[in-house]
């Protein structure tokens, strides 16, 4: 499956909306793992690896930031910015996460249990194994 931008259900509601995400229903894996980053001071960067068989599902539950993704070709810079929607990323491309706004607050649901193994933390060796085909 190609990254992409997947609307969750909204509920809007007077009292206050709300939204969901369901395994299987919406994103294409089962959810093993769910972290955040919050606190994130301007101007970081966060990412800057790819996973060999993790893929994962991220929502900006508050604020804002531009993830980009990079299949060792072409880049391409999502903006999320809204509690409804995410951004899938599919294993084996090289994520940036950038821009975040003041007081963002990324959600990110994972496939996998973490496992330092699985990443690939070193850009020209994601080139190589990108270009044997190895992820
Ligand atoms: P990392 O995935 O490198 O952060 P980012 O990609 O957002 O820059 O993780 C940073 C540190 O946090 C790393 O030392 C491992 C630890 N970590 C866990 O222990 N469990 C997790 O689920 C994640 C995502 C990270």
């Amino acid at each position: 499956m190609e990254p992409q931008i997947i609307n969750l259900p909204k509920i809007l509601d007077a009292r206050g909306n709300l939204s969901f995400v369901e395994e299987d229903t919406h994103i294409p894996f089962k959810i093993k793992r769910t972290y955040w980053l919050y606190d994130v001071p301007g101007g970081e960067c966060r990412g800057g690896h790819a996973y060999k068989e993790n893929e994962e599902f991220i929502i900006a539950l508050s604020g804002s930031f531009d993830v980009v993704l990079d299949d060792g070709v072409k880049k391409r810079i999502f903006t999320l910015n809204r509690s409804y929607y995410g951004l899938f990323v599919p294993k084996g491309l090289w994520r940036e996460m950038e821009n975040f706004s003041t007081n963002s607050l990324a959600m990110i649901l994972s496939s996998t249990d973490y496992d330092e193994k699985d990443y690939i933390r070193d850009y020209d060796l994601f080139l190589k194994l990108k270009g044997n085909g190895e992820i």
